[in-house]
C-alpha cells in the first residue's frame, strides 16, 4: 500500500540502483506509486537482498545489470523497461565513482574512468530517457546527482569534483534544448551524506562522522531519504519552472574556504 501519492503509474529509472541514495529514491518514489526500474554492476543474486527490502516495502522494483559507461547497454535497459511496463516518465543519473586522489597521485586510468562513469553514464541514460520522452510525446524529467564538490574545490578528490561540475553544464545544456518538448532536467547537489563511501568509513569509525558534522556551517549530515525528498520535489509537476537547475543541499559547506 502506497503511503504518499503524487506518481501513481509512473515508471522511475535509477542508475546505480543499488547505492544508499538510489534505494531511498526507489523507496520514495515507490511510495509515491511509481514502479522502479533499477540498474546497477552488481550481479542479479548479489543484487537480491536490496531489492528484497524494497519489495517488502511494497516497491515494484525491476533490476538489470547495466555497466553506465556502456552506451548501448543503457539503451538495451530503456527498450527492456519499456517493454516490461511502457513508457518511462523519470531518469534518475546517480550512477557514481569517487576516486580520493590528488592530481599528483590521480593516474590516467582513474581519471578516465570517473569521467566515463560520473559524466559519460550520466549523459547516455539522461539523452536515452529524453528521446524517449520526445518520441512518446511525455512531458518527462531527469534528474542528476551532482555534488557540493562541484561549488568548491575538495583537494581529495578532483577528478570527481571535475566530473561534477561537468554535470551541471550537461544538465543546463540538456534542459535549453529539451524545454521546448515539456522536458525537464535538474540536478541535486548535495553535501556530506551518511552513504556510499562516506557512510562505510564513518560506520568504522564515529568519530569521522562526529568531525564531518562539525565542518558543516550547519552542523548536521544529510541522510539518504533527505536527499530522496529533493529529487521527488523536482520531478513534482507543479514545480514546471525549474529547469536546468541545481538544488545545493550542502548545509553551506561549499561557502566556506
Ligand atoms: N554519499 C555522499 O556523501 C554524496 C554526496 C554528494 C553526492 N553524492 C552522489 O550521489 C550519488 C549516489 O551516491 P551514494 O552515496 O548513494 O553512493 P553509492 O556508492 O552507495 O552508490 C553508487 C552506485 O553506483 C554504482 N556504480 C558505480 N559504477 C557504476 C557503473 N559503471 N555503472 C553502473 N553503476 C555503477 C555502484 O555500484 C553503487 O551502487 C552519486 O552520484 C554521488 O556522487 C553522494
Amino acid at each position: 500500500m502506497s503511503v504518499h501519492q503524487g506518481f501513481e503509474g509512473q515508471t522511475v529509472m535509477i542508475s546505480g540502483g543499488l547505492g544508499d541514495i538510489a534505494q531511498a529514491t526507489a523507496l520514495a518514489f515507490g511510495k509515491a506509486g511509481a514502479r522502479i526500474a533499477l540498474s546497477d554492476i552488481t550481479p542479479l543474486d548479489e543484487a537480491e537482498s536490496r531489492i528484497a527490502e524494497l519489495r517488502k516495502q511494497h516497491v515494484e522494483v525491476h533490476y538489470t545489470v547495466v555497466d553506465v559507461r556502456d552506451p548501448e547497454a543503457v539503451a538495451m535497459w530503456l527498450i527492456e523497461v519499456t517493454s516490461l511496463w511502457g513508457k518511462v516518465s523519470i531518469a534518475i543519473a546517480n550512477a557514481a565513482t569517487v576516486t580520493m586522489k590528488r592530481f599528483q597521485e590521480l593516474t590516467p586510468a582513474a581519471w578516465i574512468r570517473e569521467m566515463e562513469v560520473n559524466l559519460n553514464g550520466s549523459f547516455f541514460l539522461a539523452n536515452a530517457a529524453c528521446r524517449h520522452f520526445v518520441e512518446t510525446g511525455i512531458h518527462g524529467n531527469v534528474v542528476f546527482l551532482g555534488s557540493w564538490a562541484a561549488h568548491a574545490v575538495h583537494e581529495a578528490l578532483p577528478a570527481y569534483g571535475v566530473s561534477k561540475a561537468a554535470i551541471r553544464m550537461l544538465c543546463q545544456s540538456m534542459a535549453l534544448e529539451y524545454a521546448p518538448h515539456g522536458i525537464r532536467l535538474n540536478e541535486v547537489a548535495p553535501g556530506y551524506v551518511n552513504a556510499g563511501l562516506s557512510r562505510s568509513v564513518w560506520n568504522e569509525d564515529p568519530s569521522q562522522a562526529e568531525a564531518a558534522r562539525l565542518r558543516v556551517p550547519v552542523q548536521a549530515l544529510i541522510e539518504p531519504a533527505e536527499v530522496a525528498r529533493q529529487v521527488l520535489w523536482l520531478c513534482d509537476p507543479q514545480n514546471k519552472h525549474f529547469t536546468g537547475s541545481t538544488l545545493l543541499m550542502d548545509g553551506g559547506l561549499s561557502l566556506k574556504r
